[in-house]
C-alpha cells in the first residue's frame, strides 16, 4: 500500500523545518491535554517532545472518565494528571469552567484535545482563542460527531482518514490544519480501520501542533 497523502493547509517552507525540528530559540509551548480514552495520542505527543520533534511541555493531562486508560499512561509517562469527571458537574459549561481554571492553574497556553469526547462550550473557546486543537478520525467535513469510523465504513467511501483542526463551537468544525488519508480495504472492520487511522493520527498530531504554534507566532508574535 502506498503512503497516504498528507495535506497541510497552511504549511509554508518557513513554518516547518525539513526534519520538523523546532526553531531552537523559541520557548516551549505549554500544552494542556484533554483526553477521554486510551491516550495513545497523548503518548505520541509526549514522545515527540522527548525526541525533540516538538518544542513543548505537557503541563497537565485532564481526563473526564475515572476508568480511562489515559490515566495509567500519564502516570507511566510521569505527566501531571487531573480527573474532572463530567458526571459531577451540573452542566457542560460548569465542566468547561473547571477545565479552564485547571488549565490556567497549570499555566497551559494551548489546549490539545487528544480524544476528548465531550462537546465544548463557549467558556472554553473564549479562554483560549485560536489555541484549541482537536483530532478527529475522518476527513472532515465528512463524518463529524461520534462513530466517525463506522460512519465512513457504512457510507461506502473508499478513502477516509483523520483531521487535526482548530476548535469552534459546532462539533468537529473549525479550520483544518492537517489531514491524512487512509484507504478503506475490502472487508475492513471498524477496529482494523481505526487502527490504521490511528497510525496516521500519531504522525500528524505533533506536526499539526508545531504548525499551529509557528503560524500563531508568525501572525501574533511570541
Ligand atoms: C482518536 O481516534 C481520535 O481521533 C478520537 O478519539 C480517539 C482517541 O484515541 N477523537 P486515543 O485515546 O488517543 O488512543
Amino acid at each position: 500500500m502506498t503512503e497516504p497523502t498528507v495535506l497541510a493547509t497552511f504549511a509554508t517552507p518557513s513554518l516547518v523545518a525539513p526534519d520538523h525540528q523546532p526553531a531552537p530559540s523559541s520557548n516551549p509551548l505549554r500544552l494542556g491535554l484533554l483526553a477521554s480514552g486510551s491516550g495513545s495520542n497523548v503518548e505520541v505527543i509526549a514522545q515527540a517532545i522527548a525526541s525533540g520533534q516538538l518544542n513543548a511541555q505537557i503541563q497537565v493531562v485532564i481526563y473526564n472518565n475515572p476508568t480511562a486508560k489515559v490515566a495509567e499512561r500519564a502516570e507511566r509517562l510521569g505527566l501531571a494528571k487531573l480527573l474532572l469527571n463530567h458526571r459531577e458537574f451540573a452542566s457542560r459549561a460548569a465542566l468547561d469552567q473547571a477545565i479552564v481554571a485547571a488549565l490556567k492553574a497549570h499555566q497551559a497556553d494551548w489546549v490539545i484535545m487528544a480524544g476528548w469526547m465531550r462537546i465544548v462550550t463557549q467558556d472554553l473557546i473564549d479562554a483560549f482563542p485560536r489555541r484549541i486543537l482537536n483530532i478527529h478520525p475522518s476527513l472532515l467535513p465528512s463524518f463529524p460527531g461520534a462513530n466517525a469510523v463506522e460512519q465512513a465504513l457504512k457510507s461506502g467511501v473508499k478513502i477516509t482518514g483523520c483531521t487535526v483542526h482548530y476548535v469552534e463551537l459546532a462539533v468537529d468544525s473549525g479550520p483544518i490544519i492537517i489531514q491524512a488519508a487512509v484507504p478503506i480495504l475490502p472487508n475492513d472492520t471498524s477496529e482494523a480501520l481505526h487502527q490504521r487511522i490511528q497510525v496516521q493520527e500519531h504522525r500528524i498530531f505533533p506536526l499539526a501542533i508545531a504548525l499551529a504554534a509557528q503560524s500563531d507566532a508568525a501572525i501574533y508574535g511570541e
